[in-house]
């Protein structure tokens, strides 16, 4: 049964209530226990509802759940039909047990537990945690050693000796979430360390100093630090090259398997819908219109693009646009017909 009444939400802040009463401060920092307010819990979970695909269960994971502020908001937001389950883990029997109790007649489950010693299991689609603020002074140096190798080995991350709990939370969580799985986080900016909001702060007034913030894109943009947020481009261009090395290939095209969006050091160039309608039926023809693009002549791209003094070559959208791709447009069902004066216009940026 997940349905628990409307009051239950008001138990739980109860027992929240009661639990930290029993202690002290500093008991409560050595383990981070601070638990989410009850609207801020909610306004997490409905926006992850947001990012999660219509007609997927979506099964939780809290990896420092507490007394379950989070599986409240996760019972409150999704019907009972979108939720396949939950599981969090909580260290402190202190709140550990008195939440397994409260929370015994539902599918969600908490496991007694230190987080950062389990095996990931890769099932879940949602994660939610606001993980123990830890200072990096509280932890014990063999923990610290511990913590650094298995954040390092399970997610890549190598964190400095001054890394938080929270920031091995981060990275040991990696592998538990299934692919395209959601996660949120909660790590309030006065948790940040000092030293690295000051150092975002030192390295945003040198650009200033230098004017960065005067040229042509940062001027455009509000405020003038902001990134584009914009998806991950399938193949990349190279846009500005030289013909007179040894390759004589000014430009090159790049499959990008990767989910990096690139800056403005190439062209990013974004099948338009009957060429990603293709490649969503048959996912080869992305590689094929790859190896294609890549057997365009030089001189055939050269003839649309400008030529800069030393042989530099310079290729802007519009004019690879006009580059003729009667070869990629033939790999569409569609166009299969249509052989020739189809251009590059396949492709949007
Ligand atoms: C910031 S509180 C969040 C509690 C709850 N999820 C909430 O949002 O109200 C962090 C919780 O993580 C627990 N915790 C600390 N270290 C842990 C660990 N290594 N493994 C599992 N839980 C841990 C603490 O006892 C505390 O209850």
């Amino acid at each position: 049964m997940i349905g628990i009444h409307n009051g239950f939400e008001q138990v739980r802040l109860k027992l929240q209530a009661e639990l930290d009463a029993r202690k002290t401060q500093a008991e409560r920092n050595r383990l981070g226990q601070f638990a989410t307010p009850t609207a801020l819990a909610l306004d997490i979970l409905n926006y992850a509802a947001t990012l999660i695909p219509d007609g997927e269960k979506i099964r939780l994971l809290d990896p420092a759940v507490g007394t379950g502020s989070f599986f409240s908001a996760f019972q409150q937001v999704f019907s009972e039909k979108k939720i396949s389950g939950a599981v969090g883990f909580e260290i402190d029997p202190h709140y550990g047990e008195p939440a397994s109790l409260l929370w015994r007649d539902s599918d969600f489950t908490i496991k007694l537990a230190d987080f950062t010693t389990q095996d990931p299991d890769g099932q879940f689609n949602l994660l939610i945690c606001n993980p123990p603020y830890v200072r990096h002074h509280h932890l014990q140096n063999e923990d610290k050693v511990r913590l650094q190798a298995r954040t390092a080995q399970v997610s890549g991350m190598k964190l400095s000796g001054l890394a938080g709990l929270y920031c091995h939370f981060l990275g040991l969580s990696h592998p538990w979430l299934a692919d395209g799985g959601v996660a949120g986080w909660l790590i309030p900016s006065e948790f940040m360390d000092v030293n690295y909001g000051k150092a975002i702060k030192h390295y945003l007034q040198e650009g200033r100093e230098r004017g960065v913030h005067e040229g042509y894109l940062c001027s455009h943009r509000a405020p003038w630090y902001s990134q584009e947020n914009r998806p991950s481009a399938p193949i990349v261009c190279t846009y500005i090259g030289r013909s007179n090395t040894k390759s004589g290939r000014p430009f090159r095209f790049i499959l990008n398997n990767s989910s990096a969006t690139v800056a403005n050091v190439y062209l990013a160039m974004y099948p338009k819908p009957q060429l990603a309608k293709a490649i969503e039926q048959d996912a080869s023809i992305l590689r094929q219109a790859w190896a294609m693009l890549n057997r365009i002549t030089p001189e055939q791209l050269m003839g649309e693009g400008r030529v800069y003094g030393g042989g530099l070559r310079k290729l802007e959208p519009g004019e690879l646009a006009n580059v003729d791709a009667s070869e990629i447009a033939a790999l569409i069902p569609e166009f299969k017909q249509v052989l020739s004066g189809q251009q590059l216009a396949l492709f949007g940026g």
